[in-house]
Formats: C-alpha cells, structure tokens, sequence
C-alpha cells in the first residue's frame, strides 16, 4: 500500500518520494474517478482508525503524526497532479471549442 510505502519512507529518509509516472497516474485514476478534496479528510480519518485497531497497544501519538504526515504528503501530491490534469483538460476543451466555432464561422 502507497501509504505505508510513505510512512517508511518517511521514517527512512525525512521525505516521502512518489516517482513521477507513479503520480501521474494516481492524479489521472483519482481524477477520472471523481475524486474531489473533502474525500481525503474521510479517507485519512479512515486510514488513521484501521491502523489504530491494527496496532492495538503499540498506537502512539507519534505514530499517529508519522502516519498523518506521509498521508498528506502523499494526499497532496496526488491532488497536485490532480489539479495539473484537470487545468489540461480544461484547456483542451476550451482549445477544441474554439476550433470548433472556427470551422463553423468558416463554414
Ligand atoms: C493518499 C491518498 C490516496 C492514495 C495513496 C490512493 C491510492 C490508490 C491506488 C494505488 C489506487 C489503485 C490504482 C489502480 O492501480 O487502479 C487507487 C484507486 C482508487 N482510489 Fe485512491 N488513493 C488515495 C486517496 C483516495 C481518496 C481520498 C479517494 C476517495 C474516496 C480514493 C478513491 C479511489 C478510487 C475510487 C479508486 C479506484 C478503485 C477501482 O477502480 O478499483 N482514493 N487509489
């Protein structure tokens, strides 16, 4: 799982690394899927619970800010992507749409 990919990465290195092929398709399948903001507070308060129950005793505070942290880190990225897509894609239409409006006036 990406997140606990994250966390280690975390733990490890003080950064988490997605490579860029991996977000790009993150963004595109989350995009396409209708993915919107608010879904990744659910999700991470989600996350958050199952890890809690999984580990029973050893859920610390700390661990609970190691796992926040490399969800957003990740989250963020993955709507940065996101974003970057979706502005594409508006373009896109928008180019397309005047092309359109040009062959017409031409036509
Ligand atoms: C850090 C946050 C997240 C990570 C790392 C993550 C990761 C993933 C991954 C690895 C996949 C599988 C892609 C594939 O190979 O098809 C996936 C699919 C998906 N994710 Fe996320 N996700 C995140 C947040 C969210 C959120 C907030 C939602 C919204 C509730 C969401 C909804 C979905 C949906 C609907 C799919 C497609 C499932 C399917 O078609 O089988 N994800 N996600």
């Amino acid at each position: 799982m990406k997140t606990c990919e994250s966390a280690i990465q975390l733990r490890e290195k003080g950064e988490v690394v997605v490579n860029d092929s991996t977000l790009k398709y993150l963004g595109s399948v989350h995009l396409q899927k209708g993915v919107v903001g608010p879904h990744f507070e659910v999700v991470k308060e989600g996350l958050l619970r199952t890890v809690e129950k999984g580990v029973g005793e050893k859920w610390s505070e700390e661990m609970k800010g190691a796992w926040s942290e490399a969800y957003d880190q990740l989250a963020a990225a993955i709507q940065a992507e996101m974003n970057k897509l979706e502005a594409a894609e508006i373009n896109n239409n928008k180019e397309t749409a005047e092309k359109e409006a040009a062959v017409e006036i031409h036509s």
